[in-house]
């Protein structure tokens, strides 16, 4: 049975650097036309009515990258904060981020924060940018809260559930996630996330990021929209029930 649309996708937006290699242009080059499937992929995902579109723009682990290709993701950061400004504003998209955001430079931080202010009562679709983001460092942070909770006398151990926690995680002002794409031809999480992910719909493409285009869009949509969401039920069951959602 068809489901709906995914209400909440998120992108590991991988092989930007293979793709710039493959045509012997430096890594970079590869990063600066991914930005361009950002674009695209934002657009779309507006027009077609996603809640939520979550990107893994950098991991956590990204930093031990060569410090060159650090300074220049971060700059390219930079510039898409600012260069999006009024698209993000005109199609009322509200901006988040997610991540240590406390690691990222000030030049980079300030715009950020200063578009997530500005944009955050805005509804027509929430575009969260994953960065310096790791989805075990996300549950560690959940696990500490919930530890702080329980010495404050907020809450006792036996009352911890998936509700709280989930609740404490970075995501938890988004729907949950419908549908995971990666690029690249890789087959892991590579640390995004983890939690979020139990009973997402995995799609993996060989397309490089620099390539993904909004066909590419709709057809991972398409092939989550022909996928059965069972939630550890049967067959039977979720025809006869298929709004119930997963856990
Ligand atoms: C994804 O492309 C972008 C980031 C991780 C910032 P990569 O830079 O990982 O490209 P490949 O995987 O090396 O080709
Ligand atoms: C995942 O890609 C992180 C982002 C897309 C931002 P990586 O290229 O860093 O992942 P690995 O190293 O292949 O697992
Ligand atoms: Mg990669």
């Amino acid at each position: 049975m068809a489901v709906g649309l995914p209400r909440h996708i998120a992108v590991i937006m991988d092989g930007n650097g293979r793709w710039a290699t493959a045509r012997g242009e430096p890594r970079i080059a590869g990063h600066r036309e991914g930005a361009k499937s950002v674009r695209e992929t934002v657009r779309a995902a507006r027009e077609l009515g996603i809640e939520a579109l979550t990107l893994f723009a950098f991991s956590e682990q990204n930093w031990d990258r060569p410090p060159d290709e650090v300074d220049a993701l971060m700059e390219l950061l930079y510039r898409y904060v600012l260069e999006e400004r009024a698209e993000i504003m005109d199609n009322q998209i509200r901006l988040t981020a997610i991540g240590a955001l406390d690691r990222l430079p000030s030049f980079v931080r300030q715009p950020l924060f200063e578009l997530c202010e500005a944009s955050k009562e805005n509804r027509g679709m929430t575009l969260c940018l994953a960065l310096s983001y790791g989805g075990r460092e996300d549950i560690v942070g959940a696990a500490r809260a919930l530890a702080a909770d329980v010495r404050s006398g907020r809450i006792d151990p036996d009352e911890i559930n998936e509700v709280l926690l989930d609740a404490r995680l970075a995501t938890a002002s988004l729907p949950p996630l419908d549908l995971l794409i990666r690029t690249s031809g890789e087959y892991r999480i590579s640390n995004f996330l983890l939690w979020q992910a139990a009973y997402a719909e995995l799609y993996f493409t060989p397309r490089m990021w620099p390539e993904f285009r909004r066909p590419d869009l709709l057809e991972a949509i398409e092939a989550f929209r022909r996928r059965e969401r069972r939630f550890g039920r049967v067959s039977a069951q979720v025809a006869d029930e298929p709004a119930k959602r997963g856990p």
